[in-house]
């Protein structure tokens, strides 16, 4: 069924107003109100996204008239609408389980002067379940929580969770108590969800190594199965299975990347046969750890660095190698594109994460500058040449602390947020600062104004190590030799950082009439942790449509191994 919107979608295009057509070319395009600020964000269906904020004064209200926190944004109709959240979401995490859950981890107290309008308790144990959806509007599904049985074993804000290979999440580090700026209450520990080892957290000395700046560590399930964490300046291969941690070299240059000096990290992505993992890292701040928190300023350049580093023993020998981007950037985000380049964006020129806690701030804001306009980032290019802002748009919207973005199944960016204030707030013209924001945008890819291949009657569920065929158009005129077929996990967004973001290139053979494509999926569960993913199909400049699919058995975590050993 074509719905409405996808119609007056295309009443623009065919409007005598428009007096000529534009060449296609990257856009920032304004989407609507998201009701709360977009201060979390998950694609959790093809047609729907979670956003999660703070309990405390957002404009949208659940139908019982409590203030609301979390919304399912339809990215059909641009509309917001509540979720009847319990608990705090305040700087949560999450990811999706292997059998299509969403888990939203951990959150905050809520502030005692809020509690009348939101009535919302504290979320630092939370653990918030949202079912697969299959109705297009999200007609009736909602958000479960039961904190008395499902909850953390250690309270935990700012921690960061991932699906690993047995389709359950890994949740690593956090803080217990607000403190004012640095990690100085740290939750040194992982635990899992569902629980392992009887639900006793496993210590972590790499944490203990990196506060205070060890915040929401950036973390990414390797396709051997193990798991890569960079903290502050410092990075590790840790072993799930063995409980065993593997110290590998610190960031060049004094260059620290997680929260409250939120730069940003990616892996690249992985492609058959070896599947060899590389981590980017960029941006973030070169200050040393020790600075007393009046000694920074929201005017303190941030770095331009990017770091990246190949996970087999030649290239861990040879480190991390420093490249860097046109400016510095706090709070940069990464998002993989279906093609294999990746978009850096958000964030400002200088100063930190968090709100109103450093020496010199701008209005409440310990950052400033933003930066408007993305970098697209190509990994095969040579060094030096692998960065370009040319025919990027730039967009009049800050999106610093507490704003995220998220590619989407229609292939392109969905952004939102940006609120480095203690509660929603608007500013008068000309205070110093940033005003919490609603505005919700795309940033359109040109293939999204081009005819696009498409993809139809792929399987609902893949086997690991299977092939299987789907149906294909492609765009007229196109050489179908620079075909690349994606599985993406598009991740979560929370903190300048992307947690579950993956991408998995799977060999595909095109027919002699080029009607279909036989794909071979990835070859095991630790390749691409079993769940939902989403299938994108790139001829020349232009990319599908993304398909929904559920890759292994849709089982519920944990899951045993399943396909071939590499
Ligand atoms: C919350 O509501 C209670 C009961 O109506 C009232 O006594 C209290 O003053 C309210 N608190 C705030 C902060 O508004
Ligand atoms: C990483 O930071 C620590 C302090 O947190 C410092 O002792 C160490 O020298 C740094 N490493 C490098 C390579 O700069
Ligand atoms: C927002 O925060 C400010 C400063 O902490 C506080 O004075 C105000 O009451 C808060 N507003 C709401 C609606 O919670
Ligand atoms: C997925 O697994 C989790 C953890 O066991 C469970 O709470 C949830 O209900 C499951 N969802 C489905 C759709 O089976």
């Amino acid at each position: 069924m074509i719905r409405l919107a996808s119609l007056l979608s295309l009443v623009p295009l065919l409007s005598p107003a428009v007096a000529a057509p534009q060449a296609p070319a990257w856009r920032f395009v304004e989407k609507g109100n998201s009701g709360i600020v977009g201060l979390e964000s998950i694609v959790v269906s093809p047609t729907l996204a979670i956003f999660f904020d703070r309990a405390t004064n957002d404009p949208l209200h659940t139908p019982d008239g409590k203030v609301a926190w979390g919304a399912l944004w339809d990215m059909e109709t641009n509309k917001a609408t509540p979720l009847e959240l319990i608990s705090d979401s305040f700087c949560a995490s999450g990811a999706l389980l292997s059998n299509g859950t969403m888990v939203s981890v951990g959150g905050n107290i809520p502030a005692a002067e809020d509690f009348n309008q939101t009535g919302a308790v504290d979320g630092r144990m939370g653990l918030r379940l949202f079912e697969p959806c299959t109705n297009p509007a999200g007609t009736g599904c909602k958000i479960f929580e039961d904190l008395e049985n499902l909850h953390l074993a250690e309270t935990r804000w700012y921690t960061t969770s991932l699906r690993i290979f047995d389709g359950s999440l890994m949740i690593v580090g956090g803080i217990h108590e607000d403190t004012v700026f640095y990690n100085t209450d740290p939750v040194n520990s992982i635990e899992f969800f569902p629980k392992k080892d009887g639900g006793v957290p496993r210590p972590s000395a790499f944490l203990a190594r990196t506060v205070p700046v060890n915040l929401f560590p950036r973390a990414f399930a390797l396709p051997d199965g193990k798991v890569f964490i960079l903290a502050n300046n410092q990075s590790i291969i840790y072993d799930v299975e063995t409980d065993t941690e593997t110290i590998l070299p610190d960031l060049p240059n004094g260059q620290r990347v997680s929260n409250p000096f939120d730069g940003t990290a990616t892996m690249l992505p992985l492609s058959p046969p070896n599947f060899v993992p590389e981590i980017l890292a960029c941006g973030g701040s070169t200050k040393p750890d020790t600075t007393p928190v009046e000694e920074l300023s929201s005017q303190d350049p941030a770095t331009s660095q990017c770091a990246r580093i190949t996970l087999t023993p030649a290239g861990i020998a040879k480190g991390w190698q420093v490249e860097h981007m046109p400016q510095g950037r706090m709070m940069p985000e990464m998002i993989l594109l279906p093609n294999g380049q990746v978009l850096i964006t958000n964030g400002g020129l200088t100063g930190y994460a968090a709100v109103a806690s450093i020496g010199v701030t701008s209005g409440n804001s310990n950052a400033d500058h933003p930066v408007f306009t993305p970098i697209l980032y190509t990994p095969s290019a040579a060094a030096g040449k692998r960065m370009t802002q040319e025919g990027l748009p730039t967009t009049n919207i800050p999106r610093m602390y507490h704003s995220t973005i998220t590619l989407t199944p229609q292939g392109n960016l969905l952004l939102a947020g940006n609120n480095p204030n203690g509660n929603f707030t608007t500013l008068a013209p000309g205070e110093p600062g940033f005003s919490s924001e609603l505005r919700v945008e795309t940033l359109d890819p040109p293939f999204m104004q081009m005819v696009r291949p498409t993809m139809s009657n792929l399987p609902s569920k893949i086997a690991f190590n299977s092939k299987f065929t789907v149906s294909v158009t492609m765009p007229p005129g196109v050489s179908t030799s620079t075909m690349k077929v994606a599985l993406m996990d598009l991740g979560f967004s929370s903190h300048a950082f992307h947690s579950s973001q993956r991408l998995v290139f799977m060999d595909a053979v095109l027919s002699k009439d080029k009607r279909s494509l036989t794909i071979t999926s990835p070859p095991n569960n630790r390749v691409f942790p079993p769940g939902p993913g989403f299938i994108f199909l790139t001829v020349g400049e232009t990319t599908s449509v993304g398909a929904h699919v559920m890759i292994g058995s849709g089982a519920s975590p944990p899951v045993a191994d399943q396909g071939v050993s590499l």
